[in-house]
């Protein structure tokens, strides 16, 4: 071996102990200083190498390149396991405790998912179990067992998508009444939230799909009182003791009677403002007793059963509770927006 090899090998044995002695940054950039800076011991050893007789120089320049390669990755790995604190930290570079700590992104829940959850919350505590049903649905269940007439509107083409197969997108959650009342004999306590689609033409307050909660309580000597009642009880525990609730009547083919129901305006409290046009209400949705012939459909008996039903928007209570003054943002996934939930 030459003997340009034989200091190569000796030196980095020597760079080996040094490195494995070191204990902080400053002893490390004393290392590096001792052999590669630029007096350093490489720098010295490429111009010995130039000395080197012609017959030695290829292996005595693959000797340099492998050293200097070799001292690099073990500097560099010594470097690594100071940074991670692997030894023991010299006085002054301790661990700075009081740096904010990394922080974590959260997720949070989709304004309509609050809702469902909020409202499927409340009626639970009333005994109410949340119950489930397709979005594809059969005319049977989205329109004829609930009693709607063939010449009825909202069986149009025009209003609600149609499948090839004839079935259809729900255009509410109603059927899930239908689909509860087959399965179960009274009682039946149920509210069934999810998303239903009807052709719309979109803009501020129309979708293309949208979510309602329906509710359905069926039992001997269910009346109006109780719906009333229930529907009192939801708003204040939706929007504060404070609120109150109107009925006025309506027709829907599947209850009778029907009615809207309005709440008190969370905004100015029934004194008036923009939000509810200065009537003191919003408009909330549809609720009624459910019709007889609705009961016969599903096998019940009219004489024996009686119940209300309901079905309101979640879009439109996550609006009015927001402040939200376009529904189209509610699908838009803008972070900006989803944010601040
Ligand atoms: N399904 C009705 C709608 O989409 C809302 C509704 C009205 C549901 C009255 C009901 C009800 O259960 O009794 O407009």
């Amino acid at each position: 071996m030459s003997s340009f090899i034989a200091s190569i090998n000796e030196k980095m044995a020597e760079a080996e102990r040094d490195l494995a002695s070191a204990s902080d940054s400053a002893s490390l950039e004393e290392i590096r200083i001792k052999y590669l800076g630029r007096n350093g011991f490489f720098s010295r050893a490429a111009d010995d190498l130039k000395l080197v007789p012609k017959e030695e120089k290829p292996d005595a320049g693959r000797s340099f390149n492998t050293a200097r390669k070799k001292f690099q990755e073990l500097f560099d790995s010594a470097l690594e396991s100071l940074k991670g604190g692997s030894k023991s930290p010299s006085s002054g570079e301790r661990p700075d405790l009081t740096l904010p700590g990394r922080k974590r992104k959260f997720g949070a829940k989709h304004p309509i998912s609050r809702v469902i959850e909020d409202c499927a919350a409340i009626f639970r505590r009333l005994g109410f179990i949340v119950a489930d049903g397709p979005e594809i649905e059969t005319v049977f269940h989205n329109f004829d067992a609930l009693n709607t007439p063939l010449h009825h509107p909202s069986r149009d083409p025009q209003d609600t998508f149609y499948l090839p197969d004839g079935r259809l997108l729900r255009t509410q959650t109603s059927p899930v009444q239908i689909r509860v009342m087959q399965k179960q004999s009274p009682p039946v306590r149920i509210v069934a939230p999810g998303r239903c689609f009807r052709r719309d033409t979109p803009d501020a307050t129309h979708s293309l799909n949208f979510h309602q909660i329906e509710g359905l309580y069926v039992d001997a000597g269910v009346s109006m009182a109780d719906l009333k009642s229930t529907l009192l009880f939801f708003a204040r525990e939706l929007v504060g003791p404070d609120a109150d609730v109107r009925l006025r009547p309506h027709f829907f083919p599947f209850t009778e009677p029907s009615v809207e129901y309005d709440f008190s305006c969370i905004m100015c409290r029934g004194k008036g403002c923009r939000i509810c046009k200065n009537s003191g209400w919003l408009e909330i949705s549809g609720a009624g007793m459910v019709n007889p012939a609705v009961l016969a459909n599903v096998g019940y008996d009219p004489e024996e059963y009686s119940g209300f039903a309901f079905g309101m928007g979640i879009e439109r209570i996550a609006m009015i509770r927001y402040a939200i003054n376009d529904i189209r943002i509610l699908y838009e996934n803008d972070l900006r927006f989803l944010e601040q939930f």
